[in-house]
């Protein structure tokens, strides 16, 4: 057997041997320098780390031919900046324990030498203690050199030519206005995360983007996308076990194709996580159609030592020690902003509903019964506390719409029931009058809302009425909606249904929930089976409940197509009014519609 001399640096082969350091810089760079954006993103979180309270960020070329941002933080001495260079150089942490109390956004100490291995940098820097700045350039991994100069209190870092030691990099780059788009995003989200900070973005010597400080998220929100989309939307905060949320949520009537309005951040820090994610999602519930994502902005607060940020090179992810909690905790939060959203003020109304609906919340979250996939521990059985978890009311959104558009969004000023019911148009819609506009209600979006409403108390109360069906009806249905039926046999039945398998592909329903009236129980079953074959491979316990609830309520109501006598019309205005949630039905569409007299007047020239 050949002996190996593992001191003598390459074995005889030479097959393995240690990078030099300009190629393992640019290697590392390689994970976390992506495209300009990620430049932005790592100097941008060096200024805030800094104690910023001013950023600007100028780029030419969608930042490929210069980045340069300045800060007025606190600046490094003249022995540090060039220090700052180094692989796994940082002033953040010192020792293994600090990786558990991390309350920066930078620790790895790689971002400088990273960007310095794929571009030109110039750093310049003076820190308050300090007489005269410094100016420290770097290329290819390496300090070129240092001299000093003068210079404001802060940090101005220039990045030339990205890439352009490693062209094969710079292939891989979009259009210049692709990659701008990816630093206004990236803009985007630090703005929503430091509401006190100046951010200020110019592109080719234009202005992108400037904002200015302000005191609350919400005043960023409509700063940054402005007071229309921000309309509607509620403010909320919220403490459970340790963990702080502060947010806004967005008006349900607005969804999107992705979840990429969903803002999250954790200790400051921009993620994105799949799970928070999905429990904004929850929160919004069925008011957000289906297969759409609602807007949201959520900051979470979790002790350090409870939240693991070293996941990720771009810490885009983190783990969470109590992740079922952060997720109740932000579903819940998410819930009540929205309760408190009825579009016509917050008047105690119905507190019998609402007191259901809380019960149900929590129910739902920690779904003790309910579908396999609920077997989270549960956390949130604890009594919810008495906040609104509203802390700011749009004022905009409770005065009504914008004039000009016909309003679809929220209940009349002064409720359903105080509108005069005129007649029935389409066989399907209300025509009501207000005392200084018209409104449409779409009965069986607004039949449909009702029912929900009840179903989710009834559910909640653990009391769906059932009603037995004179004769056991049989119903066929496919393999795979029987698997579906066959294990979820107990869920169905405490949602009013009483079923048994009947052979092989066959099964008898005895019951089913009264709300159901006289539809035809088979359609819905399929549709159930359908939908818990679905909330099997994708749907949480929550999701899945409101899927099924509203489902059962779709079939439960008056169709489009049926006349509507006036007393009935006025049992549905009063009904309407007892709905805790926004005027959507559970599929997302809106319940009624206004037109204001000075629009109709103007219509007529008048
Ligand atoms: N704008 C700035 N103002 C003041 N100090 C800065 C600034 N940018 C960088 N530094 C100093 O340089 C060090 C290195 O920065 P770098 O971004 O490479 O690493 P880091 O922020 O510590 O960690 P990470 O790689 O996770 O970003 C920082 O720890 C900090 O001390
Ligand atoms: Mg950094």
């Amino acid at each position: 057997m050949r002996e190996l001399d593992v001191t003598a640096g390459p074995a005889p082969s030479g097959r393995i041997l240690v990078l030099p350091e300009i190629l393992a810089n640019q290697i590392a760079a390689g994970e976390v320098i992506e495209r300009p954006a990620s430049v932005v993103k790592e100097l941008v979180e060096n200024a805030l780390d800094a104690g910023a309270r001013r950023i600007v960020v100028e780029l030419e070329d969608g930042g490929t031919r210069l980045i340069r941002v300045t800060d007025d933080g606190q600046g490094m001495t003249a022995e540090d900046a060039p220090l700052a260079f180094l692989r796994h150089a940082t002033s953040k942490i010192r020792g293994q324990d600090d990786l558990w109390r991390i309350d920066t956004l930078g620790f790895r100490g790689e971002a400088l030498p990273s960007i310095a291995a794929v571009a030109a940098v110039e750093l310049t820097t003076r820190n308050a203690q300090a007489p005269t700045g410094v100016v420290v350039r770097a290329e290819g991994g390496r300090v070129l050199d240092v001299r000093e100069a003068g210079a404001a209190v802060g940090t101005t870092v220039t990045v030339r030519d990205l890439f352009a030691p490693v062209p094969a990099r710079r292939k891989f780059l979009k259009s210049l206005q692709t990659e701008l788009g990816h630093v206004v995003e990236l803009l985007t989200r630090v703005s929503l995360g430091a509401p006190r900070v100046h951010v200020r973005l110019v592109h080719q010597g234009r202005e992108v983007a400037v904002h200015p400080p302000v005191a609350t998220l919400a005043d960023r929100a409509r700063q940054v996308f402005g007071a229309d989309r921000v309309r509607g939307g509620r403010a909320f905060v919220d403490e459970r076990l340790g963990i702080t949320i502060e947010g806004f949520a967005f008006s349900p009537h607005l969804s999107f194709a992705t979840a990429r309005y969903v803002y999250q951040y954790v200790n400051g820090r921009p993620i994105r996580d799949r799970a928070l994610q999905h429990a904004v999602a929850e929160g919004y519930a069925s008011l957000v159609p289906r297969g759409r994502w609602p807007g949201a902005i959520v900051k979470l607060g979790v002790p350090p030592a409870d939240v693991d940020v070293n996941v990720h090179p771009a810490k885009h992810e983190v783990r969470f020690r109590l992740a079922h909690v952060v997720h109740d905790t932000v579903l819940d939060a998410v819930r009540r902003a929205l309760a408190g959203a009825t579009g016509r003020g917050d008047a105690g109304e119905a507190p019998g509903v609402a007191a259901a609906l809380r019960t149900y919340a929590l129910r739902a979250v920690a779904a003790p019964a309910l579908f396999p996939a609920a077997t989270r521990s549960g956390a949130s059985a604890s009594a919810p506390t008495d906040t609104p978890g509203v802390a700011e009311a749009d004022a905009a959104a409770t005065a009504g719409a914008a004039p000009d558009a016909p309003d679809a969004c929220g209940a009349p000023r002064g409720g359903f029931a105080s509108l005069r019911f005129v007649g029935q148009v389409f066989r399907g819609y209300l025509v009501c009058e207000a005392t200084d506009r018209l409104v449409l209600i779409d009965q069986h979006a607004a039949h449909e809302r009702v029912a929900f409403e009840r179903l989710r108390a009834q559910h909640a109360a653990g009391a769906i009425e059932r009603q037995a069906l004179l004769l056991p009806l049989a119903v066929d249905l496919d393999p795979g909606q029987c698997e579906a039926v066959t294990s979820h046999l107990a869920d169905l039945a405490a949602l009013g249904f009483e079923i048994e398998p009947f052979g092989d592909r066959t099964f008898l329903v005895r019951a089913v929930p009264a709300l159901l009236g006289d539809d035809d129980p088979r359609l819905l079953l399929e549709d159930l089976a359908d939908g818990l074959a679905e909330v099997g491979s994708q749907l949480s316990a929550a999701e899945a409940l409101a899927a099924v609830l509203g489902r059962i309520a779709c079939h439960s109501v008056i169709r489009v197509g049926r006349g509507l006598a006036a007393p009935e019309a006025a049992q549905l205005l009063v009904d309407l009014d007892a709905l805790t949630y926004g005027s959507n039905c559970p599929h997302g569409r809106p319940v009624s519609a206004e037109f204001t007299r000075s629009q109709i007047e103007r219509m007529f020239g008048r």
